[in-house]
């Protein structure tokens, strides 16, 4: 029998913690994000009533499970992007139990090729949370998959301050957006854009 929802989260978070504690290779670990990032993604994906959801950076699908849960309230679904085949595995089995197949659909591929070919103001929200030094390179088209009113998300902006500076200059920089930093979990950068 499947799991309820609460006992997969519960389960992922426990697993993540034993697991990055003993692996001493980065690409190994599930850098999942805290419970309470979780939960603030919820609040937000309902509160802007978001339905077109993309996360760049699945990991084993922990923060996917927030994302979608809260996007099906509205009819909504979460596109979710991973590299590496290790961690796309992991996740089609998270997904598989979640009860919320039918609301994510999972990309294995580069972030940087799907950001490429998606359509503008294809977005409602935007968790960006995956290779940090490429986020200034994906800046233009994460910028433009953003519809007017969206909003992104990017963890680890107090966690990991220092290399989050020059993605968060470029978008400080960009009268389009307004931005702020929720110091919830690692720190979630968020930023509006304006309406049209
Ligand atoms: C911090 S983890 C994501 C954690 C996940 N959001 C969670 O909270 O459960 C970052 C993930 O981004 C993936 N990643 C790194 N570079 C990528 C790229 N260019 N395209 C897609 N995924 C990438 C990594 O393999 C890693 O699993």
């Amino acid at each position: 029998m499947a799991p309820s929802l609460d006992a997969l989260k519960a389960e992922l978070e426990c697993f993540g913690r034993s697991n990055d504690e003993l692996q001493a290779e980065r690409a190994q670990r599930m850098l999942n994000i805290t419970r309470d990032t979780g939960e603030f993604l919820a609040v937000l994906v309902r509160a802007t009533q978001a339905r077109r959801v993309l996360e760049i950076g699945t990991s084993n699908g922990y923060s996917t499970l927030w994302l979608a849960e809260a996007a099906k309230a509205k009819g909504g679904s979460v596109t979710t992007v991973e590299l590496s085949e290790s961690k796309v595995r992991m996740a089609r089995g998270t997904f598989a139990r979640s009860g919320l197949s039918d609301r994510i659909q999972l990309l294995y591929e580069d972030a940087g090729r799907v950001l490429d070919r998606a359509e503008t103001e294809a977005y409602d929200l935007v968790f960006l949370d995956s290779e940090r030094s490429e986020y200034p390179g994906w800046w233009p088209q994460i910028r433009r998959v953003i519809r007017a009113g969206g909003l992104l998300v990017v963890d680890n902006a107090t966690s990991h301050a220092e290399q989050m500076a020059p993605f968060i200059d470029l978008v400080q920089a960009d009268p389009a957006f307004t931005t702020c930093l929720a110091t919830v979990g690692n720190g979630e950068f968020m930023a509006v854009k304006a309406l049209a």
